[in-house]
């Protein structure tokens, strides 16, 4: 799961600057950059996972619920537009 994040951080890492936002054109950059609406799940998962082992589930909730408000809030002003 970290390896994926990682793997799919590194195009929006590659574009990350005035240049290739640029080149890529302002719709492409942020379709390829909504990427990380699904790494910060993946991520998440990754969390959990690692911490599972050791039976402590603190760190990932209270990162889950805050992800979850944040996606929720984005969702929410998505729908209603
Ligand atoms: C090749 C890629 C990666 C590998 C091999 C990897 C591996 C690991 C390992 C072994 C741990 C457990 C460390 C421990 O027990 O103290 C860990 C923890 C963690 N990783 Fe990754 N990881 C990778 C990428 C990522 C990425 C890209 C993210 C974020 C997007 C991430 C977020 C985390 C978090 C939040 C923890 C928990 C840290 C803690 O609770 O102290 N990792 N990872």
């Amino acid at each position: 799961m970290g390896f994926t994040a990682w793997v799919l951080l590194v195009p929006l890492a590659a574009t990350s600057f005035n240049r290739a936002i640029k080149a890529l054109g302002a719709p492409k950059w942020q379709l390829l950059h909504k990427l990380v609406y699904a790494i910060s799940v993946i991520g998440l998962m990754h969390f959990i996972w690692m911490h599972a082992g050791k039976n402590s589930f603190a760190g990932p909730i209270v990162y889950g619920a805050i992800l979850a408000t944040l996606l929720g809030w984005r969702g929410w002003k998505r729908l209603r537009r």
